[in-house]
């Protein structure tokens, strides 16, 4: 039963202390959206809004996304997983160091190989690097396919997308702007959705 096993690595993410994000979080950030999903999003790291909620992506860029994924029909509460490469709010919103996505990686490892879902998104540049590695700037690779088998990732197809809070200070809707380009990602996402 997935929803046992997902609950267990849940339970020991709630109470993790491996690294030193546990001393400054408010909450365990470690997932939003519906866990039996064949649509999984991987983000970056909890803000400040998701760490006081113990959700991602609520706060300004979560609102967005939920906007690229209405503009489509599709929902939080009723199609899409979501979760984060690392589970913990960096203080001031930097990056996440090595040592941290190493510490968190068993859960977001877990959430992938318990839900085994069909598609992935990676929001962002850190969710890109977490599981394809270094294979460019998201502004090349966006929009692509990526076949899951090549990453241990077998019937899984994997894109990289724009982060929303990348679009949010890139305010332009001119055709090949960045928020042009996530409709058009959306757009191919749902038809990929469609045709699962
Ligand atoms: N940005 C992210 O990458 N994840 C969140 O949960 C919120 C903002």
């Amino acid at each position: 039963m997935y929803e046992e096993e997902l609950n267990e690595v849940k339970q020991k993410c709630l109470s993790c202390k491996k690294c030193p994000l546990s001393e400054t979080r408010t909450t365990v950030v470690f997932s939003g959206g519906i866990p039996n999903s064949k649509l999984m999003l991987i983000g970056e790291a909890p803000g400040y809004w998701e760490d006081q909620k113990g959700e991602p992506f609520v706060g300004k860029a979560g609102q967005l996304l939920d906007k690229i994924f209405a503009s489509v029909g599709l929902s939080r509460q009723k199609d899409v997983y979501i979760c984060n490469t690392i589970k913990c709010r960096p203080p001031e919103n930097r990056n996440p160091l090595p040592e941290e996505k190493d510490a968190c990686r068993e859960f977001l490892d877990a959430q992938i190989r318990i839900l085994h879902p069909k598609i992935i998104l990676l929001a962002g540049s850190v969710a890109v690097q977490s599981i394809l590695g270094d294979i460019g700037g998201i502004t090349r690779i966006r929009g692509k396919w990526f076949d899951g088998e090549a990453y241990g990732l077998p019937d899984t197809k994997i894109m990289p997308i724009f982060h929303p809070s990348y679009l949010l200070r890139n305010d332009s809707r001119e055709k090949g702007s960045p928020k042009w380009l996530m409709w058009q990602d959306i757009q191919e996402i749902r038809k990929a959705y469609d045709n699962l």
